[in-house]
């Protein structure tokens, strides 16, 4: 495996080469032997930051629509070095379903998601979207996992029944400390109010 040092310097910004087809892994990863995590909806990047500097053993690529979120994650991959982490500025049911390379991903992570509170939007919650569903089983390779934190309690519901009426997906526990986890720009907004952070976490059955 070569040593993320040791990789040409790229730019933290992920462009693909092709947005109508499905990504081979060697056109998402810099160094394809190591294993690839995708975060949904990365925010100003402060969880997948975290993890990039952390693990430079593993490749990162977050997935954000705003275009000044994709900025600062940007900003943050930049003045930490971290030649192990991209962002893509796309929609999140899209790169799932149709644009990254099937069997691939090691971990997908969807941590703070828009709650869609309004009964009228439920449907608009990835978790509630066949098209997202389905990639996430497409993307994960066998034994990998789909990681989600919330502090919405229906939109962690929502999950629970969705994940847990497909044959493809298996619950693990997810005890505190388990292994490294950042806590995002979000839920420490949320912690410090005093809300309650869901959690959860499935294998990709083999
Ligand atoms: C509530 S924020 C949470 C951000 C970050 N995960 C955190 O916890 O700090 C949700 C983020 O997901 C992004 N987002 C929502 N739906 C998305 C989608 N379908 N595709 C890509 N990004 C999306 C939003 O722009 C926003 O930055």
């Amino acid at each position: 495996m070569i040593h993320p040092r040791n990789l040409p310097a790229m730019s933290a910004l992920f462009i693909p080469p092709d947005y109508f087809r499905e990504l081979r892994r060697e056109e998402v990863c810099a160094d394809p032997a190591r294993p690839l995590e995708v975060e949904l909806g990365c925010g100003d990047g402060t969880f997948l930051a975290g993890m990039a500097a952390r693990h430079p053993e593993r490749e990162f690529l977050g997935i954000e629509r705003m275009l000044g979120r994709v900025g600062k994650t940007m900003r943050k991959i930049e003045s930490g070095r971290l030649v192990n982490a991209r962002v893509m500025r796309l929609e999140s049911g899209y790169a799932a379903g149709w644009l990254l390379p099937a069997a691939a991903v090691a971990r997908v992570h969807l941590l703070c998601p828009d709650p869609w509170p309004k009964k009228r939007h439920t449907a608009r919650r990835l978790v509630n979207q066949e098209e997202f569903l389905n990639g996430l089983a497409r993307i994960l390779e066998p034994g990998g996992e789909f990681l989600l934190k919330t502090d919405d309690p229906p939109y962690f519901e929502d999950a629970l029944a969705s994940l847990g009426a497909r044959r493809e997906f298996e619950r693990l526990e997810w005890p505190e400390d388990a292994f490294f986890y950042p806590v995002t720009d979000f839920e420490s907004h949320w912690l410090a109010l005093g809300k309650e952070i869901h959690r959860a976490r499935w294998r990709r059955m083999r």
